[in-house]
């Protein structure tokens, strides 16, 4: 059993109605569903979404205590919030990014994340599949450390 935090930064309470042609129509309900769905009887997902870097924080720390790893997907915060980093560091939790978009095919602030070097990996550009990618890839990287 593996205990998943699922995080989405700010203006992702707005998917299914924001930039449609970028990020899609899919909601962010619809995401979290599928998402538990996805996980079944083997793992247990816990969702938070917020626009306020300082609530993403605490939530990152209170998983310390009950999660065995993080997938999310910072919006725009990925590109200059270093105290999202130093939270993700200092957790030490197994954490996926994940984007809706192709950062890289995009403006050029989007091209740098400040986070993902300090995560096991980035998926960016598959819409809501990124975060499905993004658990498989999460799943499989906890379930392989614990087997060592
Ligand atoms: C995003 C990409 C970010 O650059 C942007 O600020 C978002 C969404 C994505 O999922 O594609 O809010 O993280």
């Amino acid at each position: 059993m593996a205990r998943i935090l699922v995080l989405h930064g700010p203006n992702l309470n707005l998917l299914g109605t924001r930039e449609r042609s970028i990020y899609g129509n899919v909601t962010l309900e619809t995401i979290d569903r599928e998402l538990v769905a996805a996980a079944g009887t083997d793992s247990e997902i816990r969702t938070f979404q917020s626009n306020h870097e300082g609530l993403l924080i605490d939530e990152i720390h209170s998983a310390r205590s009950w999660a065995d790893g993080l997938l999310m997907n910072p919006g725009a915060f990925t590109h200059y919030s270093y105290a999202i980093r130093d939270a993700v560091a200092g957790v030490a939790l197994p954490t996926v990014e994940v984007h809706l978009s192709n950062v890289h095919s995009r403006e050029a602030f989007r091209h740098r994340s400040v986070i993902a070097p300090v995560c096991v990996g980035q998926i960016s550009g598959f819409g809501w599949r990124s975060y499905l990618l993004g658990l498989q890839g999460l799943l499989s990287f906890i379930s392989e450390n614990r087997a060592e």
